[in-house]
């Protein structure tokens, strides 16, 4: 496992665009690069009130901060000629499943076209030695094995949001083969693909450990909505060191692999039933809970990624077990209900996650 010392060679003083930036993944990012000494410029839309973004004053240390939208083509074209970056990640994205169903237009709008402009644009950025465009696990086309999914199996996506992303991902492709092949880009352009990430800071609405969160500092009852099913749980410092090593090798190397695709997911024994995390966080923080009646008891199809790729080609594994990624979230909550900056605790957990 890399240390910090080691990642501060490559990464200090490198310029690196992220969209994105003011979300959760990205705010998290933006920590690491800043302690390891990048020049970090942001694009996204303003964060929301309740942020990790705002909370950990994220603004004070980037060279930019852009508030607008990856829609809008002509202004990501001119901030991106203006500040010429060397690496770039693309996470900006409507990423919730439920939203997407409210709002389908727009998460295809966004996902599709704001992924499209980003790969149009970059064809003229020099500058670029790395480019890394985050998707998801749910491009993967459901099957009926619990066979875990490798990089080359097919895409397919049901629902808007997943739809939206896979189109992300032929997007990428075509760009890579249409455009990319005999350009400065070559080999360096890939998708990233993870699942459902925790950590702290996250304020999601319906989604476990935020809830659990809500319900330990205000006091009210936690409803279950489905307690058998059975989720993975990431710790979200572990696909950003993927995302970040995925980027370095780029940066570095000619070529990867024939398929730039991959996947960095958690590992097999972190995935367990919501009410075992409900019981296991139980015995130690003050909570009391109810099941819903809406509950479905549905077989679960749970989606496992195999990331041997990453874990051969780019030396990449996940480190915190279950119970070291929940203590973490929860000790972040806890630290930051004390008044400790929200910056220091996620300095502090990412120099743990290091040593
Ligand atoms: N969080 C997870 O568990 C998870 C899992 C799999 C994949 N992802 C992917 O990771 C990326 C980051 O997710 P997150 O959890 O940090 O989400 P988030 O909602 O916290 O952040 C989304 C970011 O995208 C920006 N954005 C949204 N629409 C935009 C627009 N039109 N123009 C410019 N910026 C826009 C927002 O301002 C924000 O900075 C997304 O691409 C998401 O699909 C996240």
């Amino acid at each position: 496992m890399e240390n910090l010392d080691k990642l501060n060679k490559f990464w200090k003083n490198k310029k690196v665009f992220i969209t994105g930036h003011t979300g959760f993944k990205g705010s998290w990012l933006s920590i690491i690069l800043n302690m390891l000494g990048s020049n970090i410029y942001g694009y996204s839309l303003k964060p929301k009130k309740s942020s990790l973004f705002n909370q950990a004053n994220c603004k004070i240390f980037l060279k930019k901060n852009i508030y607008a939208d990856i829609n809008n083509y002509n202004l990501l074209k001119k901030e991106l000629k203006k500040i010429n970056p060397q690496i770039l990640f693309h996470l900006a994205a409507q990423p919730l499943v439920s939203e997407s169903f409210k709002n389908p237009i727009e998460t295809l709008k966004t996902n599709i076209i704001g992924t499209s402009n980003i790969l149009d644009i970059i064809k003229n950025i020099k500058s670029l030695k790395s480019v890394v465009i985050i998707t998801t696990d749910k491009v993967y086309k459901i099957r009926k094995s619990n066979k875990s999914y490798s990089e080359i199996d097919h895409l397919g996506g049901k629902d808007p949001y997943s739809a939206s992303k896979v189109c992300a991902e032929l997007v990428t492709e075509c760009f890579a083969n249409s455009f990319f092949e005999k350009s400065f880009l070559k080999n360096k352009v890939s998708t990233a693909r993870s699942g459902n990430v925790i950590g702290g800071g996250d304020y999601s609405e319906n989604r476990l450990l935020p809830d659990i969160i809500r319900s330990v500092n205000t006091k009210k009852i936690l409803v279950i909505r489905n307690p058998n099913h059975i989720r993975p749980w990431q710790h979200v410092i572990e696909p950003l060191v993927g995302y970040m090593k995925l980027a370095e090798k780029q940066f570095k190397s000619k070529k990867l692999d024939n398929y730039n695709a991959w996947n960095f997911g958690p590992k097999k024994e972190n995935f367990i039933k919501v009410i075992n995390i409900v019981n296991l966080l139980k015995k130690r923080f003050n909570f009391d809970t109810k099941i819903s009646k809406k509950q479905k008891f549905s077989e679960t199809k749970v989606l496992k990624l195999n990331s041997n790729k990453s874990n051969r080609k780019l030396k990449w594994s996940n480190k915190w077990n279950l119970k070291k990624s929940l203590n973490k979230v929860m000790e972040w909550n806890q630290l930051f209900n004390k008044n400790v900056k929200a910056k220091k605790i996620c300095e502090k957990q990412i120099k743990e996650y290091f040593k």
